[in-house]
This record gives structure tokens, sequence and C-alpha cells, in this order.
């Protein structure tokens, strides 16, 4: 059979709770421009999370990746950190990173890659609300 490429992704869901703030700004500027996500005590979200992984499938197993083990990286790295946590204070990724759903999408990505294999491509998509959505390419 001819190599052909394919996506698979696994599809997760974690709560946590987040602040944006910028410490280099004023208060008012920062309520300016984050609104009510700059409330001082914190607002939870509902995240669905999207890891795709594509790659040519192996010939013995027929797999681009076995989801079982992507599902396992995903818990123990992702999951078991963020979920139910409060991201600004509880997750030491974001101590100094504001963990708007970009840089979240990025966080994530920068700790999966390491553990994919470098012939696989790997792109996030993080869900902060059903309508409010981004996409890290990976690339
Ligand atoms: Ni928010």
């Amino acid at each position: 059979m001819e190599k052909y490429k394919t996506a698979v992704v696994r599809r997760e869901h974690f709560n946590a709770a987040h602040r944006l703030h910028n410490a280099n700004w004023s208060d008012e500027k920062n309520k300016e421009v984050f609104g009510k996500c700059n409330n001082e005590h914190f607002h939870g979200h509902n995240y669905d999370l999207e890891v795709k992984v594509i790659g040519f499938c192996n010939p013995e197993t027929g797999y681009v990746i076995d989801t079982k083990v992507l599902s396992k990286y995903i818990q123990k790295e992702i999951l078991d950190v963020f979920d139910h946590r409060n991201l600004n204070m509880d997750v030491s990724y974001f101590k100094h990173i504001n963990p708007t759903t970009e840089n979240v999408a990025r966080v994530i990505f920068e700790i999966l890659r390491p553990l994919i294999s470098n012939e696989l491509e790997l792109k996030i998509k993080l869900y902060e609300t059903e309508r409010n959505f981004v996409e890290y390419p990976g690339e």
C-alpha cells in the first residue's frame, strides 16, 4: 500500500481557573485590556483540548500513533497538572506567562512535543468556550 499521511486526534477535557494580568501595567490598563478575565479573584473555564498527531501509518501496526500511549501522555503531563487547578497559582509553567488560551495551547505543545516521535507533526487545539478556541500549529 502507498504511504499516506493521516491525522489522529485525541480529545480531552479539563476545568481550570485563571486570571489574565500583566504585572507591568496599571490596574486600569489591565481592566481595559483583559476585562472580566482580569477579575482579581479568578474565574474558571471548561477547556476542551484536541491533540492532533499527523504522520505516516506504521506499516506493521497500521497506527500513526498508539492512542493508548498518546492518551497516557496527555493524562499524566497535562490533565494531572492542569485539571481543577488555578493556572496562575498552581501550575508552574504560568508563573511568568499570562494564561491566555494562546499561551496555554503553546505550553501544552511544548510539554507534549518531546514525548512524541520527531517524524510526527503535532498540533494543539484548545477551546476556552464553545465559541472561542485557538490552534497552535506547531510549525
Ligand atoms: Ni478567562
